[in-house]
Formats: C-alpha cells, structure tokens, sequence
C-alpha cells in the first residue's frame, strides 16, 4: 500500500490489474501490459475479428465534414508517417493529401487551406509464421482533419471527424456529442499549436523534420510551487512535501479527462527522465497531472508517481477526488483513489 500522509482518506485501492484497461479507452479490458510483445499478441477487444477500413464514399458528413473527399485515401495519398502505441499495441498510418504533403515538404507555419491529413488506426497481433513480429490486425477508426480557416474558425481552422469501422453513422451519435468530439480533438491537438496543430512529421526524409524531438517536454516551465493557482497550490504542496520538492515544472492548457488519461506516459516518462515534478493543468486548475519521482521500493528501482485530479464535483468544496498510481518503468503497478483536503 502506498504512503498516504495528512488528512487524506482512503476510498479504495486496486491493483493493476484493468487499470491500465480503464485508462486506454480504446483498450478497456485489456491485460496489464508487460512488454511490447505481449501487447502485440493483444487484439484489441474493440475489434474481436478483422474488419474493413470504413467506406468514406458511403459515410455522411461529420458536421459539415464530407469524407468522401478522403475516400480510399490508403491507395490515393502519401503515407507520411506510422505510429505505435506501446500502451494498448495500436498501430496508426497517417496519410497526408497532396496539399497537407507539400505544406509539410515546404515546411510551412501554416498548411494551405484544403490539406487533409487522415489516420487509420490499427489494432495488432502477432504473425503466426512468425511471432514476435507484429501485423496489423483490424482497424479500429478512422480520423480525418481538414484545413478551411474559414469554416471551422473555433477549432484552429481544422475540421475533425472520426469514423469507426463498418459504422455507416451511428445513428445514435447526436450533433451535441460530435461537437463534443471535435472539442476533444481539437483540446488534444492544441499541444502542437505552434505546428498547426498538426502532429506527425514525415519519416522517409530527415531534413523536414521539426528539430528537437521531445518539445512537448520543452513546453514545461519551472515554477516555483508557491507561484501555482490558489485552487491548487495547497494540495500540490502537500503531495510534493515528502520530497522536499519546492518547484515543478509546470505546463497549463486546455484539457479534458481524456488527454489527463493520455498525458500520463508521457510525463511520468519525462519527470523519470529529468528527476523533477511535472504538473499539467486545465486553466481553471480543475484538472491536474502530477508526476514526480518516487522512492526506490523492492518492486521497482526508479518509480514515478502520478496523481491526478479528477475534480471537485460530486466532494466537498474544500477537498478533491483524486487518484495516485505508482509506476515502474511506465508500467502502472499500484493504483488507489482517495480525497485530499487542503
Ligand atoms: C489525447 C490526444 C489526442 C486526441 C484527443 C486526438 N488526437 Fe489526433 N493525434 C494525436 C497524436 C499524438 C497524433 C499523432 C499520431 C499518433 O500518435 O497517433 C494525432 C494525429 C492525428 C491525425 C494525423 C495528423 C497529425 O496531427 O499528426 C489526425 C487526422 C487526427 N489526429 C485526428 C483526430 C481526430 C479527428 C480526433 C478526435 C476525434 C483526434 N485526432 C483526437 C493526439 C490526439
């Protein structure tokens, strides 16, 4: 069990095992993850057997967002970078069209209007002939963005849509949550703002790359804990006491619960690294992300924990639900919710 000093009170503790599921929500259910071969071997239950990409020529707009201008987009653009996600074993192809190809050829601030960037994300599994290679295994969605400062002026001039495999438009899927979506989307892509918001970066051509990998990193400012907002400096404070940390580095932006979940393998990873407190905040502070290095215990050598806020509604005006995991190596091995008052 984990410290828990001051006036916290514990509300219940759970060990690994679906946290990691309940953290990756396209991996819900899934396994702990252990090593990248076992994630390969790991289809995700989303999609149980292989599916199709989406036919986009047969899609509906997603508000106001045709797809068909992106149909097939596998056979007809550049394949401009690949991805994989080392927590949920999800392969993503992102493709860009001709426009969003020849801003990132010019390396342009700003991508011309009418450059679209797609993304097939992919569950993976193991090759039978050969298995600690992983293949592909069944789509799991597809995300359009499309640049037209003119007609998506409230989300950095990109449209988002995203469709599932076989979806054929959820009927269910209100205008309400698609713009709550795009919301998300768009919160998510603004911590590449300065990039236009764009993420990827081609990986046949090292000249157009954008210098200096880890900039996101870069963004986080040292600021002494006694500068934090009103609404959260007492309880930053009282988390770091036992580590006599006075500063953290501090980023502030808009967040959702989503992108906390997101930000947490990253910036253990970067508090690990650098061996100072991360803290990442909403702008009212109502969400939090605090990693910092932890104690070396017989389990793990290095460890990092993580609180995150997971608000006030529902607790007491004076204290805040928040959860503390602690990890090994990115791997979460002890997680626990409890309220801390200030
Ligand atoms: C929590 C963060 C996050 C959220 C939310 C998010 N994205 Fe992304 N997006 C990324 C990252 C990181 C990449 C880079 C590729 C990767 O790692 O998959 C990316 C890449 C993309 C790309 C390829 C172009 C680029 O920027 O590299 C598209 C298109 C895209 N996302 C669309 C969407 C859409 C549509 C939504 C909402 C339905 C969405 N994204 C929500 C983080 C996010």
């Amino acid at each position: 069990m984990l410290r828990h000093r001051g006036a916290t009170t514990l509300i219940s503790t759970a060990l690994v095992t679906g946290i990691i599921g309940w953290l990756i929500g396209s991996a819900r259910g899934q396994k702990p993850v252990q090593s990248e071969q076992e994630v390969a071997s790991v289809p995700n239950p989303l999609a149980p057997f292989p599916l199709s990409l989406p036919n986009l020529s047969r899609e509906e707009p997603y508000l106001g967002l045709d797809p068909k201008i992106a149909d097939h987009f596998w056979e007809k653009w550049k394949l401009l970078t690949v991805r994989y996600r080392k927590d949920n074993g999800e392969l993503r192809f992102i493709y860009a069209n001709d426009l969003a190809w020849e801003g990132i050829r010019r390396g342009v601030k700003e991508m011309p209007q009418g450059a679209i960037f797609a993304k097939a994300a992919y569950s993976t599994t193991e090759d039978p002939s050969f298995p600690v290679s992983a293949v592909p295994w069944s789509p799991t969605r597809v995300q359009l963005m499309l640049k037209n400062t003119k007609k998506y002026p409230s989300t950095g001039g990109w449209g988002y849509a995203i469709y599932m495999p076989r979806s054929v438009n959820p009927p269910l899927e209100t205008p309400e949550v698609r713009r709550n979506t795009v919301m998300s989307c768009y919160a998510c892509h603004m911590i590449v703002r300065d990039k236009d918001y764009v993420f990827s970066e081609p990986i046949f051509d090292e000249s157009l790359r954008t210098p200096g990998l880890g900039r996101y990193s870069q963004k986080f400012i040292p600021t002494p804990v006694e500068e934090l907002a009103e609404n959260i400096r007492p309880q930053i404070a009282k988390i770091l006491k036992p580590t006599l940390a006075t500063q953290v580095k501090f980023l502030t932006m808009p967040l959702f619960e989503g992108s906390i979940d997101e930000s947490i393998a990253p910036i253990s990873n970067y508090a690990e690294k650098e061996k100072v407190p991360f803290l990442l905040t909403d702008n009212k502070a109502d969400l939090y992300l605090l990693a910092f290095p932890g104690k070396s215990t017989s389990v793990c050598l290095k460890p990092v924990e993580v609180v995150i806020s997971l608000g006030t509604i529902g607790t007491p005006a004076h204290k805040r639900k928040i959860k503390r995991l602690r990890l090994c190596s990115g791997t979460i091995i002890h997680s626990q919710m409890e309220l801390i008052s200030e």
